[in-house]
């Protein structure tokens, strides 16, 4: 038995830059990353599969999917796989994105992609983004990070990556609703560890952001 493996919680509402940043920091740190949401995402994919209409899901019918979702290690991160490829643009799109939060707040899904997660978590140093890391899944993570921003800023940056231009105001207005009411469906699942460190992003670069957390990390790692 070697060392116990480091975990890093990076966790905040959506388009704070949690995946990004994560993604970012283990990188730099050379661990792997584990967006939890991907999961989510995954097996909403395969309930939409199923044909039924999304007001009838059922956690068991949901589940009767998991089977198909399997993860593997890449250089740097944990890949979920369905029926054992890769779904990245479809676990992206819009239908997966409005239905996700429903499956979400199933009590029996939640405890089934956590232990997907403590899994890869297990397996390997990991940085994992999401909603309830540091509180729900690893509540024992070496470092826990909560991640918030405007809600304006938020939807004007993810409005930017997904148009590839600067978004007009009636743009971002719009898309700031979407995020906040998406914020409230999440938010039962959603709030900072009180051992977490919070950091606002609204006035910082991804670079600094990314720069704290990894200085963050290394001072943690020599610490344990
Ligand atoms: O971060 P994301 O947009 O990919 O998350 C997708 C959905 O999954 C979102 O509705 C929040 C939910 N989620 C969650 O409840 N808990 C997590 N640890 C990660 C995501």
């Amino acid at each position: 038995n070697g060392p116990k493996p480091l975990v890093i919680a990076i966790d905040g509402p959506a388009a704070s830059g949690k995946s990004s940043t994560a993604q970012w920091v283990a990188q730099l740190l050379n661990v792997h990353h584990v967006d939890s949401g991907a999961f989510y995402r995954a097996i909403t994919l395969l309930a939409l599969g199923t044909g039924v209409a999304p007001e009838l899901w059922t956690s068991q019918a949901v589940l009767a999917e998991a089977h198909r979702i399997t993860w593997r290690l890449t250089e740097r991160s944990v890949l979920p796989l369905v029926d054992g490829a890769e779904h990245d643009e479809a676990m992206r799109d819009a239908p997966v994105t409005r239905q996700v939060s429903r499956v979400a707040q199933m009590a029996a899904v939640r405890h089934w992609v956590n232990d997907q997660v403590r899994a890869a978590g297990a397996a390997t140093d990991v940085v994992v983004d999401g909603r309830d890391i540091g509180t729900a899944v690893f509540p024992t993570a070496a470092l826990k990070v909560f991640l918030v921003a405007d809600p304006w800023e938020r939807a004007r940056r993810r409005l930017i990556q997904r148009l590839g231009r600067r978004p007009n105001d009636a743009e971002i207005a719009e898309e700031t609703e979407a995020l906040v009411a998406r914020d409230a469906l999440d938010a039962a699942q959603s709030a900072p560890a009180r051992d977490a460190i919070t950091i606002d992003t609204t006035t910082v670069t991804q670079e600094e952001q990314v720069e704290r957390i990894v200085a963050l990390a290394k001072a943690t790692r020599d610490r344990i």
